[in-house]
C-alpha cells in the first residue's frame, strides 16, 4: 500500500493524482465489532471473576506473536490486527482495557458474542459462554458511550467517521453455534438466519447514519469444517460428508448465512450509493486452504487436524482444550489453517487478510479503488 520512494521520483508527473489516493487510502481510525474472529482482549477482562479459568489467559494463545496470551484466540494475529498493520496503524485496542490510546480506533469484538441478544438465548433455554450479554447491540451501545472522546458535533462525527473504517463482524456464528451446543437442530440453528441478518443490517444502518463511508462485513465459516462440530457431531454414515471431509449439513448453516448476507450487502449498497460496503469472505478461503493446502503453505498432512489440542479425530478433544494445563501445541503453526479446533492460525489469518484488503476474498477489496 506504500508507494516506494524511488518509483515516487520516477513518477513525478503523478505526484498530485498519486498524493491525493495516499491520503483517501490512511483511514483516521479503525473500529471493530465482533466476536473471537477479532477479539483482541475484551473477552478476558470481561471473564476476569466469573469464570474458575480462562484458557484464553494462558499460552500457548499468543504464542507465535506476542509470546505471551493476549486475549486472542489465537497464537497471534487477528484478521483486524493485519489491517491495522496494513495502515501503519499500532494493533487497535480492547474497548475494555482502561487507559489504552483510542486515536487509531477501537475493537469492542469479544469472543463468544453472538448478533442476537442474551434474552434471545434464555426464552430459548439456550446457554452462552457466558452469563454477560456481549451481543451486536451491546458493543454498539459501547461505541455510543465513547463517541464524546472522538467527536463533539453531529457534523464533527460525521466528518471524522466517514473516514473511519468500520469492520462489524464476523457476527451469526456464534448464535448458530449455541443452539447446536445446546441440542437444537441444524434447522433451528438456521431459522436464526434472517433475525441474525436484520440485526446485522440495523448496526450497519446505524453506522451509516452517523456518517460512516466504509464498511467491511464480513461473513461466517463454513461451518462443518470446523473441527470442533467434526467432533461433537461426527457421523458414521460416509455421504454425511462432502470430499474435503466436512459435515454438509452443517456447512449448509454457513452458507445460507453468507447467501442471505450478500444479499442485504448489496441491499444495503444500493440504498448508500455514496459508502463503500464490502462483503467480506472467511467461507470461500477456508474452503481454498482445505482444498489445496500446499498452495499456501499449509504443510499439515490433513488440514482438519488442529495446532493445539488434546487428541482425537481431529486433535480436538473436548476435555482438554488449548490452553488448558498440559495440552500442548504443535512446534509448527505456520504449517496449521486450524489452531484450537474453532479460530484459525495467525498464518491463515494473515493470508484472509491480504485477500480482504486487495482481494479476491472481499467484495469490493478494502483497499480497491485507492492505487
Ligand atoms: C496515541 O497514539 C497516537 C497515534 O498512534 C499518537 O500520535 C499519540 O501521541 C498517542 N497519545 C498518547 C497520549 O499516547
Ligand atoms: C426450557 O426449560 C424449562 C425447564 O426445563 C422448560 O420448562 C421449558 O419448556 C423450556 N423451554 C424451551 C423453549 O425449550
Ligand atoms: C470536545 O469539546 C471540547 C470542549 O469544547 C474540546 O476541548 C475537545 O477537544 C472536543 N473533543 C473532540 C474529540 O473534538
Ligand atoms: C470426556 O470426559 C467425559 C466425562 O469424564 C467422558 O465421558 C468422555 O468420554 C470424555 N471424552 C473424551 C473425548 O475423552
Amino acid at each position: 500500500m506504500t508507494i516506494s520512494l524511488p518509483c515516487f521520483l520516477l513518477f513525478a508527473s503523478l505526484l498530485v493524482i498519486t498524493r491525493a489516493h495516499n491520503t483517501d487510502q490512511n483511514f483516521n481510525a479503525i473500529f471493530s465489532f465482533g466476536n473471537s474472529l477479532a477479539d483482541p482482549g475484551n473477552f478476558i477482562r470481561l471473564a476476569r471473576g466469573v469464570l474458575p479459568y480462562d484458557v484464553f489467559e494462558h499460552l500457548p494463545y499468543g504464542v507465535t506473536y506476542f509470546g505471551q496470551p493476549t486475549g486472542r484466540a489465537s497464537d497471534g494475529r487477528l484478521v483486524i490486527d493485519f489491517i491495522a498493520q496494513d495502515q501503519d496503524f499500532p494493533l487497535i485496542p480492547p474497548y475494555l482495557s482502561q487507559g489504552q490510546n483510542f486515536s487509531k480506533g477501537v475493537n469492542f469484538a469479544v469472543i463468544g458474542a453472538p448478533a442476537l441478544s442474551l434474552d434471545f438465548f434464555q426464552q430459548r433455554n439456550i446457554t452462552g459462554f457466558l452469563p454477560v450479554d456481549t451481543s451486536l447491540n451491546v458493543q454498539l451501545g459501547w461505541f455510543e458511550q465513547l463517541k464524546p472522546l472522538l467527536c463533539n458535533t453531529t457534523q464533527s462525527c460525521q466528518d471524522y467517521f466517514s473516514k473511519c473504517l468500520f469492520v462489524l463482524g464476523e457476527f451469526g456464528g456464534n448464535d448458530y453455534n449455541l443452539a447446536l451446543f445446546s441440542g437444537k437442530s441444524v434447522s433451528e440453528a438456521k431459522s436464526y438466519i434472517p433475525v441474525v441478518i436484520d440485526t446485522i443490517r440495523q448496526a450497519a444502518e446505524s453506522l451509516l447514519k452517523q456518517g460512516a463511508l466504509h464498511i467491511v462485513i464480513p461473513g461466517n465459516f463454513p461451518t462443518g469444517c470446523i473441527p470442533i462440530l467434526l467432533t461433537i457431531f461426527a457421523s458414521k454414515n460416509k455421504l454425511d460428508y462432502d470430499n474435503l471431509g466436512c459435515l454438509k449439513e452443517y456447512n449448509t448453516i454457513g452458507f445460507d448465512h453468507d447467501t442471505k448476507l450478500k444479499e442485504m450487502v448489496a441491499q444495503l449498497q444500493n440504498t448508500y450509493p455514496q459508502a463503500k460496503i464490502s462483503y467480506a469472505d472467511y467461507y470461500e478461503p477456508v474452503i481454498q486452504f482445505l482444498q489445496n493446502p500446499m498452495k499456501f503453505g499449509f504443510t499439515v498432512n490433513d488440514p482438519l487436524q488442529i495446532c493445539c489440542g488434546g487428541g482425537g479425530p481431529y486433535n480436538y478433544n473436548p476435555n482438554a482444550t488449548c490452553g488448558q494445563p498440559g495440552v500442548p501445541a504443535c512446534s509448527n503453526p505456520l504449517s496449521y489453517v486450524n489452531w484450537d479446533g474453532i479460530h484459525l492460525t495467525e498464518a491463515a489469518y494473515r493470508i484472509i487478510a491480504t485477500g480482504w484488503l486487495k482481494g479476491p476474498y472481499a467484495y469490493p477489496p478494502i483497499l480497491s479503488g485507492y492505487h
